[in-house]
């Protein structure tokens, strides 16, 4: 086993979860909300925040949901409409990781 050093600040993880049987985030447009926001931090952040799809966080009901860390909060009923709010949240905190 090897240690690296991660080479980003903040990372993101978006329930890219297809559920048959139940409501879930995948149904109410997180792959859309997932590419917008990896192509952002791709292109704007010098990947010092990255984007990641996830399975199901456990919070279905309440999706689009997604975590970050180190803040380790969720954010959920995220909607597509919300992605410059997330950018403007996200680029605040990795200025305050890096002051
Ligand atoms: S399907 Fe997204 S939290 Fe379960």
């Amino acid at each position: 086993m090897k240690y690296e050093e991660l080479k980003s600040h903040i990372e993101v993880f978006i329930c890219n979860y297809k559920r048959e049987d139940q409501e879930c985030c995948l149904d109410k447009g997180s792959k859309e909300l997932t590419d917008k926001l990896k192509k952002w931090a791709k292109e704007e952040t010098n990947k010092e925040i990255k984007v990641f799809r996830s399975g199901c966080l456990g919070k279905c009901s309440e999706g689009i949901a997604m975590t970050c860390f180190p803040q380790k909060n969720y954010m959920l009923d995220v909607r597509i409409d919300d992605f410059e709010e997330i950018k403007k949240g996200l680029a605040e905190a990795l200025q305050k990781f890096k002051s």
